[in-house]
């Protein structure tokens, strides 16, 4: 099949070179001159495994632009996978969304065969009806599930793992109103065995959220009971153990710690929680999600005064800043909010990540950077902030640790505190 992206964030990429793998034709559409270019040379515009690998494997089937009528006019499927930030208030922010659908709006209007238009971003339910819908009809001067196509299919890649999930999903959703639109997924993801759920549009837009608030809750849930484990003396991963072998439980997802972060958790809950207020809706559940998520990280520093109460002037080292291992992301990472207070007591840090320290510079330049976790190691005490392999290498003997993610190495220390065990 003949398939267009529309952004090429982690979403696009891994979905549009996925689909090459499957023997289709790819055409990304991008603004971004550079991912363009990064592209075109086959680079990946970001970090992610096996990506670059398969990028090169398929260079004859996919090339990127910023031409959206060329774009169109040679694909029979576009997906929408552009960024949905956040507002200020924690709504979703659906600007990217508007541009690429006003955009694809005009280009239909001169197309004459059936197109068909999915979106793969994450939006809030109703969205793809009431908000891209129209603005497409109204640049078109077409009718959606009539002169063309339009869809809702939620992505659930995790960063780090995209590749993996991409061919490998638990499931795949398709929310759907047209038949004709329907036989073309069919067609498209024939390939994959998963069960495949096809809903109506507002269903599959709805199905993406409950699932990451409910993983989000599931972490949440898992530190606050570690919390307590900590107060008495038990360790909150063998406490998990057992209560994940409940085959309604389920043992994925109860890492208690630090929290979550990365670009999609921490915005999926508030944008959910303010569209269920926008509906009248109280969200309880939601909004404890976030404010347990919220102190989890200040645990660490907690910990850290009750071995060294004042941290002025205190050589303190930070092993880890992406928000989870195998990504250079450092988006909500719970490494931001423990530097910042760390910096705010006149601390002096000293920290590696092994893929995310060019971007955490750009937050903070006024910290020193190390090539090597050892130099890290350095220092009056080390806080684990990401489960990065290559941490269960170091040798922690004699050090003051706070382990933030569990690193079984780390329980050498010579002084060691695990944030829920
Ligand atoms: C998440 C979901 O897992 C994907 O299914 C979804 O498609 C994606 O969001 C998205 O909406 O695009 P991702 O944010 O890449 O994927 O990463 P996760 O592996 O889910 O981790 C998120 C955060 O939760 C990380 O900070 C991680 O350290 C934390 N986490 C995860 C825990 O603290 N404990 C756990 O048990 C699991």
């Amino acid at each position: 099949m003949k398939i267009s992206i529309v952004g090429s964030g982690y979403v696009g990429i891994v979905t549009g070179i996925g689909f090459t793998e499957l023997g289709n034709e790819v055409i990304f559409i991008d603004t971004d001159k550079a991912k363009i270019n990064a592209i075109n040379n086959q680079e990946p515009p970001i970090y992610e495994k096996g990506l670059e690998e398969l990028m090169m494997k398929n260079r004859d089937k996919y090339y990127a632009t910023d031409d959206y009528s060329e774009a169109i006019d040679k694909s029979d499927i576009t997906f929408i996978c552009v960024a949905t930030p956040s507002n200020e208030n924690g709504s979703i922010n659906l600007a990217y969304i508007k541009s690429a659908a006003k955009e694809i709006g005009k280009t239909l209007k001169n197309k004459s065969d059936f197109h068909v238009i999915v979106v793969k971003s994450t939006v809030v339910p109703r969205t793809t009806e009431e908000v891209v819908k129209p603005l497409i009809e109204n640049e078109s001067r077409k009718k959606a599930f009539e002169d063309f196509g339009l869809a809702m299919n939620p992505e659930f890649l995790r960063e780090g793992n995209a590749i993996e999930d991409f061919f490998s999903p638990d499931r795949i959703v398709l929310g759907v109103k047209d038949d004709r639109t329907k036989s073309i997924f069919e067609e498209l993801y024939v390939q994959f065995s998963c069960p495949k759920l096809i809903t109506d549009i507002k269903t599959a837009e709805m199905i993406k959220y409950a699932s990451n608030a409910f993983l989000a809750t599931k972490i949440s849930f898992a530190n606050e009971i570690g919390n307590i484990c900590k107060k008495l003396g038990i360790n909150a991963y063998e406490v998990f153990k057992g209560v994940g072998l409940d085959h309604r439980i389920n043992p994925a997802f109860f890492r208690a710690g630090i929290g979550f972060g990365g670009s999609c958790f921490p915005k999926d809950v508030k944008a959910l929680i303010a569209k269920a207020e926008e509906v009248g809706e109280n969200p309880k559940i939601m909004r404890a999600v976030v404010e347990v998520n919220d102190r989890q990280p200040l645990k660490m520093l907690e910990l850290l005064k009750k071995h060294i109460p004042n941290l002025k002037g205190k050589r303190i080292g930070i092993l880890g800043l992406a928000f989870k291992p195998d990504t250079d992301d450092i988006r909500e990472s719970r490494a931001i909010p423990i530097v910042e207070r760390l910096i705010e007591e006149g601390a002096k840090i000293i920290a590696y990540d092994p893929k995310a320290m060019d971007n955490f510079r750009k937050l903070f330049p006024q910290i020193e950077y190390t090539s090597s976790a050892e130099n890290v190691l350095n220092a009056d005490a080390v806080l684990v902030v990401t489960e990065w392999d290559e941490f269960e290498e170091l040798d922690y003997t004699e050090k003051v640790v706070i382990d933030g993610r569990m690193i079984e190495r780390a329980r050498k220390a010579a002084i060691y505190e695990g944030v829920c065990w």
